[in-house]
Formats: structure tokens, sequence, C-alpha cells
């Protein structure tokens, strides 16, 4: 039996294949530009599936793979049924509310807000019982206020030069956000044998990187 991996492409690709490393675990034909997308450990005890990350909870999910290595942003936005089982200490950064810096959000006006992330800008206005219309953006969210497309947005800020290159301020912190390892619900009972001594071997790869 071969356990599979949905590994998140972009920001945290460098650092999700640092760690396997450190954990013993090595993809001789991989490397960040290259276009395919299934990889071999050399044992080939593990099957790596690098792709987008908002999609690794929906692989994850469907039994597609058996785990996933992906930001805390795209499980919170997927809703998704699978375990969330370590954090990871790595794509470190933050959800928050922005928008433009010389016009503070009216509460009494239903707001528009931009954002790559629908279902989290949603609860966030829910639970402070605005209804809010979400306008889905795939990426350069921070321009919707800029244009007038949106009142503010719900985005991830990093070192906050993106917002700050464009005129816009933090108006509230949402979450802090990492990278998380996640688990198939069903593999985790049936592949139990391989996937704790991987855990494990996870675990002792963070606590040498601490
Ligand atoms: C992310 C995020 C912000 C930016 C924040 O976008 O959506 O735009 O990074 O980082 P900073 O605080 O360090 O400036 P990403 O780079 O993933 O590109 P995208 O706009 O295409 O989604």
């Amino acid at each position: 039996m071969m356990l599979t991996i949905a590994l998140a492409k972009g920001r945290t690709a460098t650092d999700s294949i640092m760690l396997l490393e450190e954990a013993g675990i090595r993809f001789n034909d991989f490397h960040e530009k290259s276009r395919k997308l299934i990889f071999y450990d050399q044992e080939k005890r593990i099957k790596m599936l690098f792709v987008k990350a908002v999609d690794v909870p929906t692989y994850v999910e469907q039994g597609a793979a058996d785990l996933g290595i992906v930001g805390k942003d795209n499980i919170l936005d997927s809703e998704g049924d699978f375990y969330e089982l370590l954090d990871l200490k790595f794509g470190k950064c933050k959800m928050v509310v922005a928008g433009l810096k010389e016009r503070p959000l009216a509460t009494s006006a239903q707001l528009t807000i931009a954002s790559k992330y629908p279902i989290i800008a949603e609860k966030y206005f829910l639970e402070k019982d605005m209804t809010v219309e979400t306008i889905k953006l795939n990426g350069s969210v921070e321009l919707a206020p800029l244009i007038g497309l949106s009142d503010a947005i719900v985005d991830i800020v990093e070192t906050g030069r993106t917002l700050r290159e464009n005129g816009l301020v933090i108006i509230d912190e949402i979450e802090p956000i990492s990278t998380r390892l996640i688990v198939n619900k069903a593999s985790f009972a049936i592949k139990h044998d391989l996937i704790t001594p991987f855990i494990e071997q996870i675990k002792t790869a963070l606590e040498v990187k601490l």
C-alpha cells in the first residue's frame, strides 16, 4: 500500500518539500518548474500530487489523496470534512479585513466584500450581524476597493507590502494562518499503519526545525 499526499503549489511549496526532506522523504525528479503533476519518493512509498492550494482540501475530502499539505486559509474556505492533524508552522500570515485608508467601513450600509475566500468573508460578517455581498476574485484582490468594485477585501497579509503599496490598511484581523497537515477520514482508519509512522516522521522533522 502507498500513501498519496496532495501538496499545495505556490508560496509554501518549497517549505513543504524541505519539511518532507527533513523527514527523510525525497522526490528525486521534483522541481517547482516541472510540469509533472505526480511524483514518487525514492522508496515508492509515497505518491505526491502537486496541485493548486485551493484544490488540496477537495483531493483529501474526496479520498483522491490520503493526506494534504495546505494553508489554513484554504482549509477554512473549503469547509471540508477531514482531520486537521498538525500545524506545520510555516507559511505564516494573517487573514484580515482591509480597506481604503481614507474611507472607514460604514456598519449601517450593506457592504460589498471582494475575496478569494468568500466563505471566510461571509462567516466573519455574519458573526458581526452584518449581511454582505461577496464578490469572488481569484487574485489581485487589493484592486477591488481601488476601483470601486468593493468596499473592502478579506485576504491574507504576509509582509503587508501589497496593502501598503496600494494605499490599503488592515481594518480587522480575522485569524492567524499557517500550513497544516490534513488527513482523509477513511484513510486515517484504513491506512492507520502507514499514516501513524508518517505523522511521527513529520513531527520529528518539525522538532528539528524548531
Ligand atoms: C497574496 C495575497 C496578497 C499578498 C499578501 O497574494 O492575496 O495579495 O499575497 O502578501 P504581502 O502582505 O506579503 O504583500 P498572492 O501573492 O498569492 O497572489 P494573488 O494576488 O495572485 O493571489
